[in-house]
């Protein structure tokens, strides 16, 4: 294991499981409808690539960049659209996937511009979501796994843009950040 990683959270194996349900789940649900997968980059990056895998209707695959973090650990609280989908979009039902939602701020962002570009319906798929950490309501139909309040990086999440290859999701030792400036 990564010497900076004090546990894993979330195995491989248990990655599996959780793609394969959600996969499923938004299979039937998008069952004659023009699905757009719209990832969010860089964090939901594997977990996107391992959910569409999973899902057996077909699909389109775009990308949306909204920053609110800078490169460390602590929310800036400003969202900004970095790059959007290069076309118009009311003909899809959308759904994003996000790797985390914490304070809800990014997705709440990403939403109200998807539903501002008259997407037909908006949806989200988030990998995992830390309830006691939201700050803006937001409506998340697919949730992986709830989490504690700990940082947690690996499976495409990061640190400063480190950790994102790990195979797994691992809670980071806090000493990597608290010796830091964020
Ligand atoms: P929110 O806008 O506060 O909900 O923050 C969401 C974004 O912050 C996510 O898409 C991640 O990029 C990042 N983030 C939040 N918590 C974590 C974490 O524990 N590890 C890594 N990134 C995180
Ligand atoms: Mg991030």
């Amino acid at each position: 294991m990564n010497s900076d990683i004090e546990r894993v959270l979330i195995d491989e194996k248990r990655l599996s499981e959780i793609n394969k349900s959600l996969g499923e789940r938004i299979s039937r649900d998008y069952e004659g409808k023009r699905l757009l997968v719209v990832c969010v980059i860089k964090g939901s990056l594997i977990f996107t690539a391992d959910l569409l895998r999973r899902i057996s209707v077909p699909c389109e695959l775009e990308f949306i960049q909204a920053s609110s973090y800078g490169s460390g650990a602590v929310s800036s609280g400003r969202v900004e659209i970095k790059r959007d989908i290069p076309y118009p979009i009311d003909e899809y039902d959308i759904l994003i996937v996000e790797d985390i939602i914490d304070s809800g701020r990014t997705l709440r962002s990403v939403i109200d511009h998807l539903e501002e570009r008259n997407a037909k319906s908006v949806s989200v798929c988030t990998l995992l979501s830390k309830p006691s950490r939201r700050e803006v309501d937001v409506d998340v139909k697919y949730i992986g796994e709830e989490v504690p309040d700990l940082f947690v990086v690996g499976y495409g999440l990061d640190y400063a843009e480190r950790y994102r290859s790990l195979p797994y999701v691992g809670v980071l030792k806090p000493q990597v950040y608290e010796n830091k400036e964020v």
